[in-house]
């Protein structure tokens, strides 16, 4: 007797229920091995006055599955509610979102017949964090988190996958000739890992360029590995050169969790119609099965998937005249594919998943960094204040004693110094940062609240204040623009 492999599945909203439907008929048609356990979240739950949309009851499902399978929900916009999909990304570690982009040229109408990329985005760090500050009246700034360990597990995945998927490149993207040190440090783990995999080519791009060969030639790709914010963008950007953002299937992997879906959202413009395409939704179901070891029906289910499409049998989304043979909703596309269950595509490249490892790509142990030697070597402060960046280092003369260990090195606003030597020209917000380093050695926290006690009682009003240290020996903190 097989074992059923129990998973949580949830409807959502708009059009889920339909291509939720579409989707279990073809999985239970194709024999795959699975032991549902349905769950509700998404609109009605907010509603219900649970703020982040899923309740207790549902996290028990989760927890007991650890495999999640879900349609589409409505975020209800305004009054306070929490994107569920950044919820359980955050609470389930899901590390990793993992989006294929393929084109189904000639049968599907595309600029680009040769794409199929996979991108592999860091989903729990960078700007994601939603750690957001108003420092004062008119200066607001976010925090961008980028750490070692989830560098070297993002960038482990990619390289991973692109093994257990016979893909041959793996490129990073990072903004690192701006952002030396969090993005020079996803891109500096990219390069030590890379080094790893001899059999996997290997090479990085600046984002900004990246995305655009990806909008012009994304055929030149094969696995994109990036950080949180330009994931995001890119595969938007790639899933709608492939055709339709209805084409598009995605998983959310974890170490121990792990979440499928389609890429677009519940399409409340199309809901109740029967018309939308559920492909997305098989797509990441197809990615399900793959994940749980179930890699033949997984094929099975992909092959008849490709066929259908070849032979024409097209939702509205993608129907066009010149190349759809059938226009279908969305039980009859599913009905088409369990017709075709067992035929592979004759044009388009048969699928086999016999090569991916069951129970989803474990990755090895994270890597213990090298222990460094890190000094104390001076401090940023920030100020809410009125006035020239010459008056205010001059304020600084009274504040700071010998006893302090510390010198003013520099102001600096919006990043650009300021002081000294700054361009009368430079325009300045209200929050300042000073910073102040180390005369001899280093220096003391005790010292450094001795200078902000003295320049609290000198009337100044703080912000946000940093340490400033050195690894080994190296600055960990840039320098300002100009300095
Ligand atoms: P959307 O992806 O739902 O729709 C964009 C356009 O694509 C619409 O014209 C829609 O009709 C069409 N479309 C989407 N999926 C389709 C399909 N399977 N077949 C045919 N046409 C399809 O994006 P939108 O309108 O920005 O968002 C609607 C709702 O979905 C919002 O409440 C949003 O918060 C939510 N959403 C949920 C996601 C999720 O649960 N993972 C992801 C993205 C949005
Ligand atoms: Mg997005």
């Amino acid at each position: 007797m097989t074992v059923k492999t129990p998973i949580t599945i949830a409807k959502g909203d708009g059009i889920g229920p339909e291509i939720m439907d579409a989707t279990l008929g073809i999985l239970e048609a194709a024999g795959a091995q699975l032991e549902i356990e349905e769950i509700k979240i998404g609109e009605a739950v907010y509603k219900s006055g649970v703020a982040n949309g899923i309740d207790d009851a549902a996290w028990d499902s989760l927890n007991r599955t650890k495999i999640f399978l879900k349609a589409p929900i409505t975020t209800p916009q305004g009054g306070g509610f929490k994107s569920l999909n950044v919820t359980i990304r955050k609470q389930c570690s899901l590390f990793a979102n993992i989006r294929p982009c393929v084109a189904y040229a000639p049968y599907v109408k595309t600029n680009f017949p040769t794409m199929d990329l996979v991108i592999v985005r860091e989903n729990e760090e960078d700007l994601y964090g939603g750690i957001e500050y108003r420092q004062s009246q008119d200066v607001t700034a976010a925090l961008k988190i980028i750490t070692r360990p989830g560098c070297e597990r993002i960038v482990r995945y990619a390289f991973e996958y692109a093994r257990a998927n016979g893909r041959k490149r793996v490129t990073c993207m990072t903004k690192d000739n701006i952002m030396k040190i969090s993005d020079g440090l996803f891109h500096q783990v990219f390069d030590e890992i890379a080094a790893e995999y001899t059999d996997i080519d290997c090479n990085h791009m600046i984002v900004d360029i990246g995305t655009a060969k990806v909008a012009a030639h994304p055929e030149m790709f094969d696995v994109i590995v990036t950080l949180n914010l330009y994931g995001d963008i890119i595969s938007d950007v790639a899933a709608e050169v492939t055709g339709s953002v209805g084409l598009g299937g995605s998983s959310n992997i974890g170490e121990d969790f792990a979440m499928f879906e389609a890429v677009h959202g519940s399409a409340p413009d199309i809901a109740g119609q029967g018309i939308a395409n559920p492909s997305g939704l098989i797509l990441g179901a197809i990615q399900m099965l793959v994940h749980i070891g179930q890699g033949e029906v997984a094929a099975k289910v992909h092959n008849a998937w490709l066929k259908t499409i070849e032979d024409g049998i097209h939702t509205g989304d993608i129907y066009r005249k010149e190349t759809s043979k059938k226009k279908v909703g969305t039980a009859d596309f599913s009905a088409a594919v369990i017709e075709r269950l067992g035929k592979t595509p004759e044009k388009m490249k048969v699928v086999d998943y016999s090569a991916a490892p069951p129970g989803g790509i474990k990755l090895p142990p994270l890597t213990k960094s090298k222990p460094e030697e890190k000094l104390r070597v001076g401090v940023d402060i920030g100020l809410n204040w009125d006035g020239k960046p010459d008056e205010l280092a001059g304020l600084m003369w009274d504040c700071l004693l010998p006893e302090h260990n510390l010198a003013l090195q520099m102001i600096s606003n919006r990043g650009t110094k300021v002081w000294p030597d700054g361009k009368d020209g430079t325009f300045c917000a209200d929050n300042w940062r000073l910073r102040f380093m180390a005369v001899n050695g280093q220096v003391k926290t005790s010292q450094v609240l001795s200078l902000m006690n003295n320049m609290n009682e000198a009337g100044f009003n703080f912000t946000k204040s940093a340490m400033l240290h050195t690894f080994s020996g190296k600055p960990g903190f840039t320098v300002a623009q100009g300095e």
